[in-house]
């Protein structure tokens, strides 16, 4: 299997275009070792030819342009991305689809509850009609049932519910339902390499640590180093809890659950632009480094 990392930031990027915290601020005037990164998204093939986009960001102009094997190479007009998979309905991960807008249809895996909001809230699905076809919906089923997907034969996925809460301009926002938001196991069949890819991910429960156990390599939600940093940052007063996504410092945070499974490749993404880890030379990266927990970047390629 192969996994691109297209994007590694959370909703925003890095820098974000209006914030002057002490990253985006650092990164700008070169005072920080850090690198800008895109909003979240990655890509998984099993030949490296015919591509799954999981996520579309509203960066993917950038992460084509950043990664040839996407680029149209046989047609006059052509992708390598041959199917999109969503894991949720927010802005970071769905707005891309507009960009693509001139190669629909597009063939899109998602659950019942992404595609509420997609077709009320921020209906895509209702206005990228107008483009060709669109996109062609192919539901997300939550009975733990492996799918595959036309495009990537060799590749075989499982959704996950995720307890998390839906996007603000979703019908059922303030209201969980299974399928707001998903994590995916996705194994290779020939290699027997597997992935487990979450990148809003609140809550571990036992039966989420299965699937962990299960995986070769985790890919992670990063967004935040601890619950308030939002607030300590002063750029907004929203709990990473409120938003879905477990810190990774403190008592039951991501790094106590990654601790747990040392035998794995374990990667952060999704990282907010106030995450401390972003800073090659902090504290927090070297707690992470001396852990052997990695930090995803835009263009890392992983080969399982
Ligand atoms: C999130 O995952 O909470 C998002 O990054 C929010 C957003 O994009 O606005
Ligand atoms: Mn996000
Ligand atoms: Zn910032």
């Amino acid at each position: 299997m192969h996994i691109q990392i297209l994007g590694s930031a959370a909703g925003g990027g890095f820098p974000q275009w209006n914030c002057n915290c002490r990253n985006c601020a650092g990164l700008r005037a070169g005072t920080l070792n850090a690198e800008a990164r895109t909003q979240s998204s990655i890509a998984l093939s099993d030949d490296g030819v015919n591509w799954v986009l999981c996520n579309a960001s509203p960066d993917i102009r950038a992460q084509i342009e950043a990664f040839p094997a996407l680029q149209p190479a046989r047609r006059l007009r052509d992708t390598a991305i041959a199917a999109v998979l969503l894991m949720d309905s927010q802005i970071d991960h769905v707005t891309g689809l507009l960009t693509l807008r001139e190669g629909c249809p597009h063939p899109v895996w998602c659950t019942e509850m992404v595609h509420q909001d997609l077709t009320s809230g921020f209906p895509l699905f209702t206005m990228l009609q107008h483009w060709n076809g669109g996109l062609v919906w192919n539901p997300i089923a939550l009975d733990g049932e492996p799918f595959t997907i036309p495009a990537c034969p060799g590749l075989r996925f499982t959704a996950i519910a995720l307890r998390s809460s839906a996007p603000p301009y979703s019908p059922h926002r303030g209201n969980p339902h299974p399928g707001d938001n998903i994590g995916l196991f996705v194994e290779d069949l020939r290699t027997g390499g597997s992935l487990f890819y979450a990148p809003g991910l609140g809550q571990v429960d036992e039966a989420l640590l299965g699937w962990m156990r299960r995986a070769d390599c985790l890919l992670v939600d990063g967004t935040l180093w601890r619950d308030d940093e939002m607030r300590v940052c002063e750029v907004g007063d929203k709990l990473g809890s409120e938003m879905g996504h477990l810190p990774q410092s403190g008592p039951g945070g991501m790094l106590e659950v990654l601790d747990g499974l040392p035998d794995k490749r374990r990667v952060l993404i999704h990282i907010n632009n106030t995450n401390p880890i972003l800073d090659a030379d902090s504290a927090e990266r070297a707690e992470l480094d001396a852990r052997g927990i990695e930090v995803a970047r835009d263009g890392m390629a992983i080969r399982l």
